[in-house]
């Protein structure tokens, strides 16, 4: 089969590999019928995430059709179209028991295009088939499900759900990247008084404006403090997200945040961040981290099969599978292309 594989120093390619199988009795392995491609990966790529060996097929997050099962699996079939998560779950123990699934200690956790061989493939060996998968209603497309694998999770469950948003709150947005903008799709969801995004790229904020922001600041030529002030008789957001990764919008989000707010971080972090307790101890503030969890996933598809939510819009490329190592090129390139998640499918069409 074919697939893509990291060859260290920021070298990938389209090859031949031997083809996925069942090892474990609770593996599947799903043919990809559509993928995508995170921005972890271009972190990956540049060196930033030294658990991923050379040889690696990278990829966590998959559209597909189950066409084998180990004897362990119960729940899922041979034919089955699923979700791949980019988190996958032993679901024995103790953090898979309280819905922690990215601490899983049974072997479980980020493993899919990290420690195991991942979906930017022909076929994936998926472990834990039985809850590291979920079923898709028919009438969902693959475009409006592949970002059910990790972005809208991921911003509803470490920004929405973390930060406590609650019906007619102000919240910032700090980044309006796929993350950024999956979070204000997730946080229309709680009926917030005003989503306020904040980026430096005019075109992502239109997007943002496009799918449910309130208000945008590019913080590259306006002040978001002022804005954010003028909302909320100058004490600030109810709840701040982080959605980029640096120290500087870190300190963004802690800033934009009320007295007694809360502040959820989700971008991964490559550099150390300094806490300025100093000024905060005083504040009453709630800061929170997290890898997501993936706990949401059923809840989510169901508000996406009833129309509740619409992701397709943040789908703005398709490739082929075959033109992956292309649609890595638009994909990293963001600025120029315009990119914010490229759907690449098997057989060139979408369903
Ligand atoms: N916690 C998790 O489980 C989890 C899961 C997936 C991704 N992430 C992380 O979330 C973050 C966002 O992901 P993404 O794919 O949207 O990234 P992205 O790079 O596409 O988007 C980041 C956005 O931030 C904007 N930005 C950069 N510097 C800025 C500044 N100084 N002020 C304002 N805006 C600025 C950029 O213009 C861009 O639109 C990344 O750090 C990613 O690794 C976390
Ligand atoms: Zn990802
Ligand atoms: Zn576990």
């Amino acid at each position: 089969m074919k697939a893509l594989v990291y060859h260290g120093n920021g070298e990938k390619s389209w090859d031949d590999v031997p083809d996925a199988t069942i090892v474990h009795p609770t593996d599947a392995v799903v043919r990809v019928d559509a993928v995508t491609i995170c921005g972890t990966d271009l972190h990956i790529l540049k060196g930033d995430v030294a658990t991923v060996s050379p040889g690696r097929v990278l990829g966590h997050e998959a559209v597909g059709t189950v066409v084998e099962i180990g004897p362990g699996v119960q729940r899922v079939a041979v034919g089955d179209r699923v979700l791949v998560s980019c988190i996958s779950s032993c679901g024995v123990c103790r953090y898979c028991r309280e819905g922690s699934y990215s601490q899983c200690l049974g072997g479980g956790g980020w493993i899919l295009g990290h420690r195991i061989d991942g979906t930017q493939a022909e076929y994936v060996r998926v472990p834990f088939a039985d809850n590291s998968t979920h079923p898709i209603p028919d009438q969902v497309g693959d475009d409006q499900m592949i970002l059910l694998a990790d972005i809208l999770p991921t911003a509803y469950e470490v920004g929405v759900l973390n930060g406590k948003l609650r019906p007619a709150d102000v919240v910032a947005i700090v980044g309006a990247g796929p993350i950024g903008l999956a979070a204000v799709l997730a946080a229309k969801l709680l009926s917030p008084s005003h989503i306020v995004v904040i980026d430096r790229v005019d075109a992502r904020l239109d997007i943002a404006r496009k799918i449910g922001a309130d208000i945008t600041v590019n913080n590259a030529d306006q002040d978001p403090a002022e804005v954010i002030a003028s909302l909320t008789d100058g004490v600030g957001a109810d709840v701040t997200m982080e959605a980029v990764g640096i120290p500087a919008t870190f300190d963004l989000a802690v800033s934009l945040a009320r007295p007694g707010g809360h502040i959820a971080n989700i971008g991964v972090h490559g550099e150390p961040v300094t806490l300025h307790l100093e000024d905060l101890w005083i504040k009453n503030l709630t800061l929170t981290t997290g890898l997501v969890d993936t706990r949401s996933t059923p809840t989510l598809i169901k508000l996406v099969a009833s129309q509740q939510i619409d992701t397709s819009s943040l789908v703005t490329h398709r490739f082929a599978l075959s033109d992956i190592e292309q649609a890595y090129d638009v994909f990293s390139d963001a600025a120029s292309s315009g990119a914010l998640k490229v759907l690449l499918s098997n057989d060139a069409g979408v369903r």
